[in-house]
């Protein structure tokens, strides 16, 4: 119904955190992906990135308490993120939201998201 927010419609905390834990797997895995990440800090790393769609979504704003404005793009700076980094991201992220079986309309929701997100997010042109 209309006064739910994605963030339930979709199950809540306990459904973002298998997406990013999911998304998280397959970046390990990344030659491309991996090293742009603080090797050290991998659950860090998962719960800025779980806290900061729970509340896009509708859900807790515990992410900002914790780091403020999202100024995501700003926040990317640091990382040469071309083409190719952004399909890499792309496709650990469909194969997380896949793993979510969801219904397929809150899916393409989520997705067009992330899409559109990732190539917002894109700050070096490519070779
Ligand atoms: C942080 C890479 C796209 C949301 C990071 C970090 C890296 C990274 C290396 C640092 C990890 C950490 O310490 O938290 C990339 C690459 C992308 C991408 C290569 C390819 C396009 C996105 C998109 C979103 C996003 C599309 C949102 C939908 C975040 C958030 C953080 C983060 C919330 C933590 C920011 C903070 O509070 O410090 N990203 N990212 N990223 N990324 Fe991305």
């Amino acid at each position: 119904e209309e006064t739910q927010s994605f963030y339930d419609a979709v199950g809540g905390e306990e459904t973002f955190r298998r997406l990013v834990h999911r998304f998280y797997e397959g970046v390990v895995e990344d030659p491309l992906l991996w090293p742009l990440y603080p090797q050290e800090d991998l659950a860090g790393a998962e719960e800025r990135l779980r806290l900061f769609l729970i509340q896009y979504w509708g859900g807790p704003g515990t992410y900002s308490q914790q780091r403020g404005h999202p100024r995501l793009r700003m926040r990317h700076n640091p990382f040469v993120i071309g083409g190719a980094e952004r399909d890499a991201w792309l496709k650990h992220m469909r194969d997380a939201v896949d793993s979510l079986g969801l219904p397929a309309e809150l899916d393409k929701r989520l997705w067009d998201y992330l899409v559109y997100a990732a190539h917002s997010m894109v700050n070096a042109p490519d070779a």
